[in-house]
């Protein structure tokens, strides 16, 4: 039987390990991302290890364009069994220089393309009766965050429009996840905006954590059930911290490092 996960930003990371470890379970894979060659190898790999299918569709979520492309994807395979709201990317310049562009870019990638393709896959769901949502989201949702405010902002508001929608959807087979991984190694801090920081030797490394673990301990929540997933005791007592309203207190905390504080 068709058992679709649609992944989004399967090219590295925490998508990459979410489309191995599903595979590994049976799952058909939907893999999307920007970089088509990162898709196509992830995608070979579950076809020849996994025996699963895997489709690739390469798109950018910063565009209206990209999100239709994955839409139709989605409403053209339905009902799809899980939906891992996954792409995402962090900014290093403050607000005032660069200007909204960086950051209009980030609440499409964060926020409309989520909100989108939860639309696009929950009529299926809805229909089957059952179906898994994670929307990948940050400890940084908690932070006020110089540099890297758009982060914060988009990942609190993946939060809270999670918490309402798993409400709504109680009763209905239908479950959501909010995944908060800590600093965890994929292509993240390698990517251009990080270039003239070592988050890597900045950053202790007992606080690092593999995209392997993050993605395990995520499909391990699902069987546990509730709303939020966050991989590691340090962490947990982090966005605790956070949900009480500590860490946008704290200046300068090393959350701030997902961003740049001011001079
Ligand atoms: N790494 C951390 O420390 C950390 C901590 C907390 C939360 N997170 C969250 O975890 C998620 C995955 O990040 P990661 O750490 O695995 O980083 P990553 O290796 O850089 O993966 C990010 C993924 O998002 C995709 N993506 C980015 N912009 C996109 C766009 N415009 N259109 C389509 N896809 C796009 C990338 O694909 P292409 O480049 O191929 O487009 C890539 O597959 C993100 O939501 C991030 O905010 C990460």
């Amino acid at each position: 039987m068709e058992k679709w996960a649609v992944i989004t930003g399967a090219s590295s990371g925490i998508g990459e390990e979410f489309a191995r470890q599903l595979a590994a379970q049976g799952y058909d894979l939907c893999l999307t991302g920007r970089r088509a060659d990162r898709l196509e190898a992830v995608a070979a790999e579950a076809r020849s290890q996994h025996g699963v299918r895997a489709e690739v569709v390469a798109a950018d979520l910063g565009t209206d364009a990209g999100m239709r492309q994955v839409e139709t994807w989605i409403s053209s395979h339905a009902p799809i069994e899980m939906l891992v709201n996954n792409a995402g990317f962090g900014i290093r310049s403050l607000f005032v220089d660069s200007g909204p562009d960086p950051v209009v870019e980030m609440i499409a990638v964060h926020n409309i393309a989520p909100v989108r393709l939860i639309w696009a896959a929950l009529p299926g769901m809805k229909q089957a009766g059952h179906g898994t949502i994670i929307n990948v989201s940050s400890p940084a949702a908690y932070a006020s965050l110089p540099g890297n405010g758009g982060y914060a902002g988009t990942k609190s508001f993946l939060n809270a429009f999670s918490e309402s929608l798993a409400r709504e959807l109680e009763g209905t087979g239908i479950r959501v996840q909010v995944l908060l991984p800590g600093f965890t190694y994929s292509d993240f801090h390698k990517r251009p905006a990080y270039q003239d920081v070592d988050l890597y030797r900045s950053i202790p490394k007992f606080m690092w954590q593999t995209s392997e673990y993050v993605a395990r301990t995520s499909l391990k929540a699902l069987k546990r059930g509730g709303l939020y997933c966050t991989p590691g005791l340090l962490y947990k007592l982090l966005v605790l911290g956070g949900r009480l309203g500590f860490a946008r207190l704290a200046r300068g905390s090393i959350l701030s490092r997902f961003g740049r504080d001011k001079k």
